[in-house]
């Protein structure tokens, strides 16, 4: 038997990167997949390139939520994975003395609203069959400060504790429902496209991401994947409310040694 066999998993933000990784290797594990994301042309053809459904879901929508679910009442698992930085449309003050709040509440809007949503719209989801796996997108930016980056950070800091307070929930409920958050180093995807720029900076500018990495590269989409595949199995079935650090040894200790 493959590990997601007869589970059916939603996967928000599908259409690329991380989130289309995660389709993927759920879909090779048997899963029947919902591939969903805001970006109806990208998400449409991401779904029909791994041959799953799809479905348009804007994560900071009640109204879409509702939607989905009334399309699949019976979810086993939820990846909430769509996240945004703040900097898709290019650089801007994201400090904490400088960011507006205009910004502040675009990024919580996307990463803190829309994960909140997907816990409660899975819990109800899933409560009657009294189990599931829902697997929360955090960063390794929610475990420590991003001076340049403050509402990303707070918000998957943000995601982190939320993702306790959902596990705890449901198991004081007597559901066997688990919420677990991932929390990667840098993985190149798009998302860093408008940070790394074009031309001759662009590989400094990779080679600095990961200078200060213990394993000295990215991450990879697939690496990340086989994590949340795990997370999505009874393999995992003991483990709620955990965070799961995926960053190259990046927080395992400090460049900063004495002497
Ligand atoms: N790539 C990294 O280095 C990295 C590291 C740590 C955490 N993460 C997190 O992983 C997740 C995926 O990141 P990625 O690198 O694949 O990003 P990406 O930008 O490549 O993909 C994000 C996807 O989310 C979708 N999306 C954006 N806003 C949405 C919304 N409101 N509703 C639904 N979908 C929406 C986008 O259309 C896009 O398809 C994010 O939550 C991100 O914060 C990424």
């Amino acid at each position: 038997m493959a590990k997601l066999d007869n589970l059916l998993c939603v996967v928000t933000g599908g259409a690329r990167g991380i989130g289309k990784a995660v389709c993927a290797a759920f879909i090779a594990e048997g899963a029947r997949v919902v591939l969903t994301d805001i970006d109806e042309a990208e998400g449409r053809k991401a779904a029909a390139e791994l041959d799953c459904e799809w479905h348009r879901l804007d994560v900071a929508s009640e109204a879409d939520w509702d939607a989905l679910v009334q399309a699949f009442p019976a979810i086993d698992v939820l990846v909430n994975n769509a996240g945004i930085t703040g900097f898709e449309d290019g650089p801007a003050p994201h400090d904490p003395e400088n960011a507006s709040l205009e910004e502040w509440h675009r990024v919580h809007a996307v990463n803190t609203d829309g994960c909140f949503l997907g816990c409660r719209y899975a819990l109800r989801a899933m409560k009657e069959r009294g189990e599931g796996s829902i697997i929360n997108m955090s960063s390794r930016s929610g475990l420590v400060g991003i001076p340049g980056a403050a509402a990303y950070a707070a918000s998957k800091a943000a995601i982190r504790n939320h993702t306790k307070s959902v596990a705890l929930y449901a198991a004081q409920q007597g559901w066997r429902i688990r919420c677990n958050s991932v929390h990667p180093a840098a993985v190149l995807t798009p998302i860093w496209e408008p940070m790394l720029g074009e031309g001759p900076e662009r590989e400094a500018n990779m080679a600095a991401l990961v200078a200060d990495t213990p394993l000295k590269r990215f991450g990879t989409v697939e690496e990340v994947a086989a994590l949340c595949t795990y997370l999505a199995s009874p393999e995992s079935a003991y483990m709620t409310g955990s965070e799961l650090t995926l960053d190259g040894g990046l927080l395992a200790g400090s460049a900063a040694s004495p002497g």
